[in-house]
């Protein structure tokens, strides 16, 4: 049987949220889930009979309020996030190499920091190339022709590119590619496809990549006094 994946949109941040699912066990992961849309995501999860295991974070978020710990009282999930973000009230805090299961299936914790210190990707693996596991969750280290910015929460440009190319880019080239953000309609893309065509990475050196980065001279999030000290606490007042 095939496993459940759902990939979800939030139009506000142009986040991208996912749910994975062992269509056996019934057993299910969502990463990077956005506090809005927590009826959207409930609702995904009964219509496939799912039961949530871990909410999962590929970073401490600037430009959302996480639903991790609400959807965590809701269901009797567990939530996990990267050792290095700084977020303390977690069940579960991953290093890299570590796995999260569900069911028969499994994501193993990459440690890929850059965009922020303690940013991480999840690789889900299969037997075979198919259609949906050996992809990659990539948060905001990678996206589909671009990378997150690397000028806050411990950001580093030149840790980043070592990142994508020392940890991501050795993947196999079929790898699929999600994303915590698109700006730009894009969906899903591969490991090749961004060696090949990535304008911020294919032919790049890593000086290069570093003085690109350093000059984007990007605003501040919007959010991202509220944000990120709300996801530090998984989305849950702090009074709580
Ligand atoms: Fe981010």
């Amino acid at each position: 049987m095939e496993p459940v994946f759902e990939q979800l949109f939030d139009e506000e941040s142009s986040t991208l949220t996912y749910i994975l699912g062992d269509p056996v066990t019934c057993s299910a992961v969502i990463i990077d889930p956005v506090d809005l849309h927590i009826e959207r995501d409930l609702a995904v999860l009964a219509r496939h009979g799912l039961s949530l295991g871990y909410a999962l974070e590929t970073h401490a978020h600037a430009d959302h309020i996480t639903s991790s710990g609400l959807l965590a009282r809701r269901t009797g999930a567990k939530t996990a996030t990267p050792f290095h973000c700084s977020v303390t009230t977690c069940d579960l805090r991953l290093f890299d190499g570590d796995e999260v299961r569900f069911g028969s299936e499994r994501l193993e914790v990459l440690h890929t920091p850059g965009h922020t210190e303690g940013s991480v990707c999840y690789l889900w693996r299969g037997a075979q190339l198919d259609q949906v596991r050996n992809a990659v969750f990539t948060g905001d280290t990678l996206f589909i022709g671009g990378c997150g910015r690397a000028d806050f929460q411990g950001g580093n440009a030149g840790e980043l590119y070592d990142s994508i190319t020392d940890t991501l880019f050795t993947l196999p080239e079929q790898t699929r590619i999600y994303p915590a953000h698109d700006y730009k309609g894009n969906r899903v893309s591969t490991i090749g496809e961004e060696k090949r065509n990535n304008p911020r990475l294919a032919g790049k050196s890593r000086d290069e990549f570093i003085a690109l980065m350093n000059g984007l001279n990007l605003p501040k999030p919007r959010l991202i006094d509220v944000a990120v000290p709300a996801n530090r606490n998984l989305g849950l007042p702090h009074s709580v």
